[in-house]
């Protein structure tokens, strides 16, 4: 029996993890665990609940105001206990956070080998997205097994120098989540009151936005409803103060705008399925809404997700308030120009992600590589 640890800590990773937990628990031959660091608690704790993943090991970092290097040396701290009780054979790590940068150098210092799910991504800036360009790449260093989404991100790491034989193309898992969560059928308050109106959703919370980049976005998005009496605003705030302040300042006391707690995933992705085009700094939310049909603005400088902009179903708008309101205005006025991005094709996979994963590990488990 090989014993697999999974570990996360932030809401975007369970949302990609829990459906990979859940395949290898319909494997033979493994004992499946999972660590939460906790870097979340409350976003953590729904997402999980959403695919019914509930934590073997809880490392409870989360602080107010947290900084990185808490969340660093609050993981590499804790992490000792866990792998004392459970000596794991493999440890799995996804994308960019802090907790997966942590977990994994941990796993470094201990000689024990990581699978990465989503390697691979780059911007080539260091600084953007904050940290997270950094983690991702120290992530890959330590890694022994790269699940990269797509081709792009597969070129990243041949590039860096990282074998052929250790990566592998599968696609993004939140394709597979998505299957999951979406459905036809689906009615709430918001659908409610959004009516047969066009519903844009916005998300907005990265490190490296907070103060007068984040305003901007906001203050493009006040336009926006304001100039838009007919469209409703819904932007799910994120728990962070840096972002929940900004965000009812800017946005509180429009009509048409409905600033709500952060949403379920459920919830969440079914309004995503129906919005008429989504403004977002986020990372998850840009293959989502590509895996939907539905418009991205990229509110960002950066992304390490060209191949979505390259597909035409992501849009890079930058953090400057003029460009934001014209783009906005251009899907709100020109229905063949939103169509035109909504039909474009997801370049971000299949839906079939985990399984890719789960077929190689079991493969790499039978010829005993770890
Ligand atoms: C982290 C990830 C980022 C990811 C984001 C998802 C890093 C470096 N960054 O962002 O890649 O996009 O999570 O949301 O790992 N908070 C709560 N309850 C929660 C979660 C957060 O109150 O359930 C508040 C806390 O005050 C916390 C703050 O939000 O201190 C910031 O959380 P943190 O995980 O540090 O956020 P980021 O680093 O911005
Ligand atoms: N999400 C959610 N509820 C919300 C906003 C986002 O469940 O109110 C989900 C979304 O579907 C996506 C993930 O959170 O899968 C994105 O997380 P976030 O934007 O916090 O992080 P990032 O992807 O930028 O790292």
């Amino acid at each position: 029996m090989k014993k697999l640890l999974f570990v996360f800590g932030t809401r975007p990773e369970a949302i990609k993890m829990c459906p990979l937990v859940n395949e290898f628990g319909r494997r033979e031959g493994f004992d499946v665990r999972v660590c939460v660091t906790g870097q979340h608690e409350e976003l953590l704790r729904d997402a999980m609940g959403a695919f019914g993943v509930a934590p073997d090991y809880d490392l409870g970092i989360m602080r107010p105001e947290q900084t990185l290097e808490n969340i660093t040396a609050r993981v590499l701290d804790g992490m000792g206990d866990v792998f004392a009780s459970y000596r794991p054979d493999l440890v799995f790590v996804h994308g960019d956070t802090t907790t997966s940068f942590s977990s994994a150098l941990y796993c470094f210092y201990h000689r024990v080998p990581v699978a990465h799910v989503e390697a691979g991504l780059r911007t080539h800036d260091i600084f953007s997205p904050f940290p997270e360009e950094y983690n991702r790449r120290a992530i890959g260093l330590s890694a022994e097994y790269h699940f990269a989404p797509t081709e792009n991100a597969r070129d990243n790491l041949l590039a860096e120098g990282v074998p052929e034989a250790r990566v592998w193309v599968t696609g993004n898992t939140v394709v597979d989540a998505l299957k999951a969560t979406v459905s036809d059928g689906y009615k709430s308050r918001i659908t409610e009151r959004v009516g047969g109106g066009r519903l844009i959703l916005l998300t907005a919370h990265r490190r490296e936005n907070h103060g007068e980049p984040l305003q901007r976005m906001l203050s493009a998005a006040r336009r926006v409803a304001e100039e838009h009496g007919d469209v409703t605003l819904v932007y799910p705030v994120h728990l962070n103060p840096a972002v929940s302040i900004a965000a009812h300042e800017l946005l509180g006391g429009l009509k048409n705008v409905i600033l709500s707690e952060p949403l379920g995933v459920y919830d969440f992705h079914n309004l995503l399925s129906r919005a008429y085009f989504v403004m977002t700094d986020s990372g998850g939310v840009q293959e989502e809404a590509s895996a939907l049909g539905v418009p991205a603005l990229v509110m960002r400088e950066k992304t390490e997700r060209p191949e979505g902009i390259a597909a035409g179903t992501l849009r890079l708008v930058g953090t400057e308030e003029e460009g934001i309101v014209s783009a906005c205005r251009e899907l709100l006025s020109d229905a063949g120009a939103r169509e035109k991005m909504a039909r474009a094709e997801s370049p971000f996979g299949d839906g079939r992600a985990c399984a890719r994963i789960a077929d190689i590990i079991c493969e790499k488990a039978r010829e005993g590589s770890f």
